[in-house]
């Protein structure tokens, strides 16, 4: 049974963690909500400081933490904590854990081994071969036709950036170079994962799961490209919108029947029962959809353009998550506001390969004051000198700096509102894409 009064501890520090936060605080059943980052004032303005020092290694500390505060529910935002082993380390009959266990969590951190999975059974998704040796892949991508296109991702985790989608062969071959030998992507590309290129549009879908049941949450769109018309490199994503028009319930119903539904099964059989966010990038091909991806956890800034659209408590579906088998069944169904919204972040000059940080920004508290607006920290921070701002003014402290969200009748309305929104806000350099969305 769900306690009446739930005590949170909330995990991460980005525009996720703020959405999550912000929704968190809306339920009747929170108690007190905690959060290991308070240098984001987004976090800072609705939870208190953790007083441990948060790391997985020593998880001992937070343990004690939890214990000591009488956290119910420790919810975690980011991939690199549940691929570290942060579930298991904290799991306690009486601190229960929103996320995946680390075995559970290879589906992202492992690609390779999530792509062998997928492959035993039979899950669309593209094919791909597995190399770690240079000579290897180099030859692979030469037996090939020299005009074929490949892709080319680190099997580890790279935050977003471990993935080369090539136009060629010598692409190819150039990205085996920076992978293999080069290592710019350090031990996350220890092994790589050739892949044949896909063509059509991408969707996110979530579901959350308690290991039997799923909830199927309203699926969205994101923009992984740095510049308008999806030009520049990839980024963690500079903007989301929900619901996408690209899904229908058949879609949906056929997504739910040969991904999600046989993944949760495949990883049972492994021994693995998967508790937390199923996250599914898809490609619509002609050939049906095809996984491109698992993650464990919210998208970023996907997270941000769903909240604000849910409607009803996302605590006791968080806390039926972590609980197990059947918990689910007890939340509410989750009912969707019927407007779109459009999600745009706002990121640092120089992002994603070099953000220029400790800019002052202004204009915030403006974009908030528009009605349907939600401005979402994720790389600022409190000016810590009069050299750098206005004593209490914000500067900024990572690459994607703010997600604007904002809810609209359509989904141009929802655009027009989060860009003359994201207009009010200012500091130097600031990057933005106009056109999340389409141009409609
Ligand atoms: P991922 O992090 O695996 O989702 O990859 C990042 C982006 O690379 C995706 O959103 C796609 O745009 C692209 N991508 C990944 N795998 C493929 C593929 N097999 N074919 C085409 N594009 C891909
Ligand atoms: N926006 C993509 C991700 O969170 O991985």
């Amino acid at each position: 049974m769900i306690p009446d009064r739930l005590n949170v501890l909330l995990v991460g520090g980005g525009g996720r963690e703020h959405a999550l936060a912000w929704k968190i605080r809306q339920s009747k059943r929170l108690g007190r909500l905690f959060t290991t980052h308070p240098e984001n004032p987004g976090l800072a303005a609705l939870a208190r400081p953790i007083d441990a020092h948060f790391s997985v290694r020593e998880a001992y500390r937070t343990r004690q933490f939890c214990i000591r505060e009488k956290i119910n529910l420790v919810v975690v935002g980011p991939e690199e904590p549940l691929a570290q082993g942060i579930t298991d380390a904290l799991a306690d009959p009486d601190v229960l854990v929103f996320g995946p266990s680390k075995a559970a969590a290879m589906l992202e951190a492992d690609k390779a081994w999530a792509k062998r999975l997928m492959r035993s059974s039979l899950i669309p998704t593209a094919e791909a071969r597995f190399f770690k040796d240079a000579r290897e892949a180099a030859e692979y991508v030469r037996s090939r036709e020299e005009a074929e296109s490949h892709v080319v991702k680190a099997a580890g985790l790279a935050k977003g950036k471990g993935v080369i989608v090539c136009k060629n062969g010598p692409e190819a071959l150039d990205a085996i170079e920076r992978m293999l030998i080069k290592r710019e992507f350090g031990e996350a590309a220890d092994e790589v994962i050739i892949e044949e290129r896909l063509q059509g549009p991408e969707v996110s879908v979530f579901a959350l799961t308690d290991g039997r049941d799923l909830v199927i949450l309203d699926a969205c769109q994101d923009h992984k490209r740095l510049r308008e018309h999806d030009e520049g490199p990839n980024t963690g994503g500079m903007g989301a919108f929900s619901p996408t028009p690209l899904l229908n319930a058949r879609l949906m119903g056929e997504i739910q029947a040969k991904i999600l539904v046989p993944t949760l099964d495949a990883l049972r059989r492994e021994g693995i029962e998967y508790r937390g966010l199923l996250y599914a990038g898809i490609m619509l091909t002609p050939g049906g959809p095809k996984v491109l991806e698992f993650n464990v956890r919210f998208g970023d800034p996907e997270c941000q353009a769903i909240v604000p659209r849910m409607q009803g408590d996302l605590l006791p579906l968080l806390w039926g998550c972590a609980a197990g088998p059947g918990a689910l069944a007890s939340a509410d169904d989750v009912e969707w506001d019927a407007r779109h919204s459009c999600c745009i972040v706002l990121a640092s000059p120089g992002y994603p390969e070099n953000p220029r940080l400790g800019l002052p920004i202004t204009g915030i508290a403006e974009a908030e004051k528009m009605p349907d607006v939600q401005v979402f920290h994720a790389g600022t921070r409190a000016a810590d000198s009069r050299k750098e701002a206005e004593p209490g003014a914000l500067v900024t402290s990572g690459g994607r700096v703010l997600s604007v969200v904002a809810l609209g009748d359509t989904l141009r309305q929802a655009r027009e509102k989060a860009l003359a929104a994201a207009d009010l806000i200012h500091f130097e350099g600031k990057q933005l894409r106009r056109d999340i969305g389409g141009r409609s």
